[in-house]
């Protein structure tokens, strides 16, 4: 069976910067994927171009069996990749609810059925209660969990949680695991999430990838990769030396 995402050799520019240089990996369905990387390594342009949120200059992308490569951002959703923001981006005016509806309305013009799947997913993140509170008001932790549900409204086949757990306390870090643990297993979504903190990324990652300057310098087991001399040195920053 062919992967449910595969990334062949994507490259994208900024100026004379090689922000993912030949990236090329899989996504198989049903896997919770870890990617890591340094500080401008290029995982959030790897999101980006995935989503449709920019294009790569070279190589292709194919999702579910489609070329997604220069494919706008609402078709990739409806094709069933939905995507969280580094910096969370709800619509801070509105309320917590009607949030999540807008993801929901990418699947229905009904807005009786999109506010019962918000009612649901703002249960099922926990999130009950904040329903009417304008989305601007919620803590930094409420507010992840709010993107990750208004993302799932859209329901998705495959979910990128782009630092769905920076800034958040060590007990919010473990709410969200769990939530992430849950997705997977209720809701049957595949997840590559990028994360920094090595303990939360490794016990929850099947596979890990890790980017350094753009390009893929491992991808494996959790286990391998974190005794992988060149990871070693990417994030220890003796950089020369791993070339
Ligand atoms: N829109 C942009 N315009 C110019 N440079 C960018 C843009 N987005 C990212 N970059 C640069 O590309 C590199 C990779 O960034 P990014 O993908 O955000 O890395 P990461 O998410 O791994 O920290 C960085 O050097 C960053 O400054
Ligand atoms: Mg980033």
């Amino acid at each position: 069976m062919a992967p449910l995402l595969q990334v062949e050799s994507s490259t994208k520019r900024f100026g004379g910067l090689l922000a993912n240089r030949e990236v090329s990996l899989a996504i198989e369905a049903g896997e919770i994927v870890g990617l890591i990387g340094p500080n401008g390594a290029g995982k959030t342009t790897l999101f980006n171009c995935i989503t449709g949120y920019m294009h790569p200059d070279e190589g292709r992308i194919v999702f579910d069996g489609a070329d997604v490569t220069r494919t706008r951002p609402e078709r990739i959703c409806r094709l069933g990749v939905a995507r969280t923001w580094q910096v969370v981006r709800a619509f801070g005016r509105m309320t917590a609810l009607e949030n999540v509806v807008c993801g929901a309305l990418q699947r229905t013009n009904r807005i009786a059925e999109a506010r019962a799947r918000a009612g649901a997913l703002l249960e099922f993140t926990e999130l009950r209660g904040r329903g009417d509170m304008p989305a601007a008001t919620l803590t930094l932790a409420d507010k992840k969990r709010l993107e990750i549900a208004r993302a799932l409204a859209t329901r998705p086949k495959l979910l990128l949680l782009d630092e769905a757990m920076s800034g958040l306390t060590p007990i919010e870090t473990a709410a969200a695991v769990k939530l992430v643990r849950r997705i997977h297993e209720e809701l049957q979504v595949t997840i590559c999430v990028v994360e920094h903190v090595m303990e939360v990324v490794m016990p929850l990652s099947h596979r890990v990838i890790v980017l350094d300057y753009g390009v893929k310098i491992a991808d494996g087991a959790p286990q391998a990769v974190v005794r992988d001399s060149q990871v070693i040195r990417a994030y220890l920053g003796d950089r020369r030396a791993a070339r």
